[in-house]
């Protein structure tokens, strides 16, 4: 029996059932960052917000004598007054900021199973970017040790569930390896055979807070590659609402936010496209209980201005799971994250990595789902487009073939009818009207959906050398610069005006 059950997926992403000893926690979601020595807002109202489950540092409530004998008595639950489920983060974080902390991973591990935590984290090293690969692969060395070191001593899922073992303990195995790709493949597969539950990728702060988006993209993808499809995975440190979409369209399934109450601390205000200082927001764009019953001024002159803007910004944070949830749900989650990546120039670089891994995500992607929206710069790399293309050598063609973009006066004449329509390009006309091919698109294309509309007909009428093609260039099409033409016209009879009797879905928006 699994710990981790995925209900609806999109692109590389999904909804998931995550089970812990204090109860399932639907995924994507957030675990809010609690601070046990201080916290503005209570453990207990968290739910009000939304969240499911709560990450706090058990390093912290070690080395405080009075938080550490209140968990070692109530439990990290009792300590915090929150009775579902809970995660805790070991030093690591600490010591990659202070490079030394007081307590080995053996005591942190015991620790966080006699405190009861659900989900507990050895003391992995988080490798920064840019350091050298040796450096990188000697660091991982030593977190994969430490990472095994803490399987021998939290007893594994499968066992407690068959024993009346009283640790239910879920260990978490953080995948490392700075920048270095091989060696997060390589850190994603050790974590996943040696048997973890849960997956974080770690070391990745210092991309965020550097808005090196592009640098995250291919991280997350070369530790999903090691991890596999099937297990949960956690993106260490990420709290910021702007890249969750993106994330979770990789296949994130936990994030924490410090973020929320580390902006507010800093007077500033979350929103899904980015950060405002509170000095520069004349207006709150949000219908959050703070927000309806506040202005930007009275918030900026309240004594509770910090609580008040942690507030809003765990509402914003959890009002964009939901959205990512539902837009799974319903099969646009790329456009949501089309959506988000424009918040940004550094989220469009994302985007543009994004690219290059669209490939891959066409391996983790449902074949059928809602009617694709094509909004822009990542369409032609979709799963939905891969697939078609590599699907065309599935094609055989004989006789004479007419491609057009919707039904034209000379049809009849032809054996085989097809329909043009960008970013696929020629695809045969009985699946008019099906997904993907009742995607709605926009009439002004980028060069780079023209060009692989326009290469995918070049390549299904060199797949087929004794069929015969024409191809309508018909006004609808005259977004098509030219030049775009030129290979096509050397192996395709190209017709510039014919008589359309109607036009295809695309064009009736003109
Ligand atoms: N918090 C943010 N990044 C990390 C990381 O890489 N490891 C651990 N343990 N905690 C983190
Ligand atoms: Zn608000």
């Amino acid at each position: 029996m699994s710990i981790f059950e995925i209900i609806e997926k999109d692109g590389a992403g999904r909804i998931g059932r995550l089970k812990t000893a204090h109860g399932i926690v639907e995924t994507p979601t957030v675990m809010p960052v609690i601070n046990p020595n201080i916290n503005l807002i209570k453990p207990s109202e968290m739910r009000e917000f939304g969240a499911e489950m709560l990450i706090t540092n058990s390093y912290i409530i070690y080395s405080h004598e009075d938080l550490r004998e209140k968990a070692l008595s109530l439990g990290v639950h009792g300590l915090l007054d929150f009775d579902g489920p809970v995660m805790t983060d070991s030093g690591s974080f600490q010591l990659s900021v202070y490079g030394d902390i007081r307590v080995s991973n053996s005591e942190i591990i015991d620790f966080q199973m006699k405190i009861k935590t659900d989900i507990g984290v050895p003391l992995d090293v988080p490798t920064p970017p840019d350091v050298s690969y040796e450096v990188a692969e000697k660091e991982l060395e030593l977190t994969n040790e430490r990472i095994a070191e803490a399987r021998r001593i939290v007893p594994k899922y499968s066992d407690f569930i068959k024993s009346s073992e009283s640790c239910q303990m879920l260990l978490a195995g953080p995948v490392q390896g700075s920048l270095y790709d091989d060696l997060r493949v390589k850190s994603g597969n050790f974590v996943r055979e040696l048997g973890c539950d849960v997956f974080p990728i770690g070391a990745v702060v210092p991309l965020m807070s550097n808005y090196r988006y592009s640098d995250l993209v291919d991280v997350i993808v070369s530790s999903k590659k090691g991890l596999g499809p099937s297990v949960p995975v956690h993106l260490f440190g990420a709290g910021h609402p702007m890249m969750f979409a993106l994330a979770v369209s990789l296949g994130c399934d936990l994030f924490d936010s410090a973020a929320y109450a580390l902006y507010a601390k800093n007077d500033r205000y979350i929103t899904v496209n980015g950060t405002y200082p509170l000095d520069r927001l004349k207006h709150l764009p949000c219908s959050c209980p703070i927000c309806m019953q506040n202005t930007a001024d009275s918030i900026r002159k309240s004594e509770n201005k910090e609580e008040l803007l942690s507030r809003h910004n765990l509402y914003v944070t959890f009002e964009e799971i939901r959205r990512i949830k539902q837009a799974i749900s319903e099969g646009r989650l790329l456009e949501l994250v089309e959506l988000r990546c424009h918040s940004h120039p550094r989220m469009l670089d994302a985007l543009y990595a994004l690219k290059k891994h669209g490939a891959w995500m066409e391996k983790y992607d449902t074949a059928t789902k809602s009617t694709f929206l094509d909004c822009g710069t990542f369409s032609s790399h979709r799963p939905e487009v891969i697939r078609f293309r590599n699907r065309l050598e599935r094609f055989t063609v004989s006789g004479t073939s007419i491609i057009r973009s919707g039904k034209t006066s000379i049809d009849r004449n032809f054996d085989n009818l097809f329909s043009f329509k960008p970013p696929f390009g020629a695809y045969p006309s009985e699946l008019d009207g099906n997904y993907p091919f009742n995607a709605e698109v926009s009439l002004n294309q980028d060069e780079d959906v023209i060009e692989t509309a326009i290469s995918n007909t070049i390549h299904l009428i060199k797949q087929n050398p004794d069929a015969e093609f024409t191809f309508v260039k018909s006004k609808q099409l005259r977004f098509i610069p030219e030049c775009f033409f030129n290979e096509l016209s050397e192996i395709c009879k190209i017709i510039d005006k014919v008589e359309q009797d109607t036009v295809n879905e695309f064009e009736n928006n003109i």
